[in-house]
């Protein structure tokens, strides 16, 4: 077995939107996703997540399984439209007790509450107002910050910043594939993100001023290269296919963007010169809000290009390992994502999503074998314990997702979970690979 570092800790994770349901339930309000599951072809097969897996009513019941599968933490999203219905002013009372019932029970359960502040989930009144364009949403996302870490600060230790800013913006606002569905310029995306980043900066200080005992982190998705070999030089071509100045072909997919302004203090002003001549830079006094001291930083990692000695993207060879959503499995991308994320930043680092998508069904003997998932899990895993045994701190790992749930364009396609849910009747059932990640949880250590 290969032992992991004690206190090193292990859990799974959700948000919001995707598993909740309880739409419209004691008064939460309206977010952009409820808005754009209406839109004809938004989502495929017309899914909607107003019921999702329900968890809204059934919290107790996936505490429940999560102290079976031997969970040490759990990373969840805190739903702004729920606490704040038009997401300033009026709180939503009754949202908030949701919450502290949430976590009193996962405390009561000895699991660590790891809380996202924002997983993608913006209540419809704030984007009636321009959402991520208008200027003043920054100091909205503080208030709503405030409401929520106020209220919940006494007892959350780790609070996480953004999900993904990188998805959020460019899928709903450039893609127009998620919500909000728009098609901004070039130069309106590089004001959503200075404006995703400064809420950032504010929350951080509403954070530090009210727990300031907490942890507090951010979680970018990953656009890591892999190096197809581990050769010095393949090693740093991956490293400048990640975090290279500027790759105009790859417009706003680029790492430098979401990891540089926030956690060095420094704009990729190259590359926003290259997509957007006619932007104006922050200022250094916005560039002193973005800026604020982390504890660690989350990645979300699920993928990765192939990079070969010259830099040059390796394309997919025919039939191999691929998920449900078309990603390749690429497990040596998660040691070099963690190496070259921690080696950019100097910051430990904390795996706040990984896992993968997978054609799940209860079979006929009431199980859910899921052997892709196993092997996936020891793969990835024996990654992150090799970037531990090469000396970088990783802190715990957060597997995607405790269960099935609405994979936002994708509907209730993709399973992700750990657990099984049977989308009709709520039914929960542990897959098979949830009890080895829960032996394995228990051993701290992997086959
Ligand atoms: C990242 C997102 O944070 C999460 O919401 C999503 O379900 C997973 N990736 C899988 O696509």
């Amino acid at each position: 077995m290969k032992k992991f570092p004690e206190g090193f800790l292990w859990g799974a994770a959700t948000s919001s939107y995707q598993i909740e349901g309880g739409h419209d339930a004691d008064g939460k309000g309206v977010g952009i996703w409820d808005e754009f599951c209406q839109k004809p072809g938004a989502i495929y097969g017309g899914h909607i997540g107003d019921v999702g897996c329900d968890h809204y009513h059934r919290a107790s019941e996936d505490i429940e399984l999560m102290a079976e599968l031997n969970l040490q933490a759990y990373r969840f999203s805190i739903s702004w439209p729920r606490v704040m219905p038009h997401g300033t002013g009026e709180i939503n009372e009754k949202g908030l007790e949701f919450y502290d019932r949430l976590i009193d029970s996962l405390l009561a359960a000895n699991i660590r509450p790891l809380v996202t502040l924002y997983h993608w989930d913006l209540p419809q009144a704030v984007q009636d107002r321009g959402g991520w364009l208008n200027p003043e949403i920054p100091v909205w996302f503080e208030e709503y910050a405030k409401v929520v870490v106020g209220r919940l600060g006494d007892r959350v230790k780790d609070w996480i910043t953004l999900n993904e800013p990188g998805i959020y913006v460019n899928l709903g606002h450039f893609e127009g594939t998620h919500a909000p569905a728009l098609k901004l310029s070039p130069a309106e995306i590089l004001t959503c993100y200075k404006h995703t980043f400064l809420a950032h900066g504010r929350a951080c200080q509403v954070i530090r001023e009210l727990a300031p005992n907490a942890t507090l982190s951010y979680a970018p998705h990953c656009v890591t290269g892999e190096p197809v070999d581990d050769e010095a030089q393949t090693v740093e071509a991956a490293r400048e296919y990640t975090f290279g100045e500027s790759h105009p072909d790859r417009n706003f997919w680029q790492q430098r963007l979401y990891i540089d302004p926030i956690c060095k203090g420094v704009w990729p002003e190259k590359l926003c010169h290259d997509l957007a001549p006619e932007w104006e830079l922050p200022t250094s006094d916005e560039m002193a809000v973005i800026h604020q001291p982390l504890d660690h930083l989350c990645l979300n990692f699920y993928s990765a290009p192939l990079v070969d000695p010259a830099g040059a993207v390796i394309p997919d060879a025919p039939g191999i390992a691929r998920t449900l959503f078309d990603w390749p499995v690429r497990e040596r991308g998660l040691h070099y994502a963690v190496k070259f994320h921690h080696e950019r930043t100097g910051l430990p680092i904390l795996i706040s999503e990984n896992g993968l998508s997978n054609m799940d069904w209860v079979a006929q003997d009431g199980k859910v074998h899921d052997p892709q998932r196993l092997d996936f899990l020891e793969r990835y895993l024996g990654q992150l314990h090799r970037s531990i045994s090469e000396g970088i701190p990783v802190l715990g790992y957060m597997h995607w997702s405790l269960m099935d749930n609405f994979e936002w364009a994708d509907g209730f396609k993709q399973r992700f979970g750990l657990i099984h849910v049977d989308f009709q009747t709520g039914k929960r059932t542990i897959k098979e690979s949830a009890r080895h990640y829960s032996e394995w949880i228990r051993a701290n250590a992997i086959p």
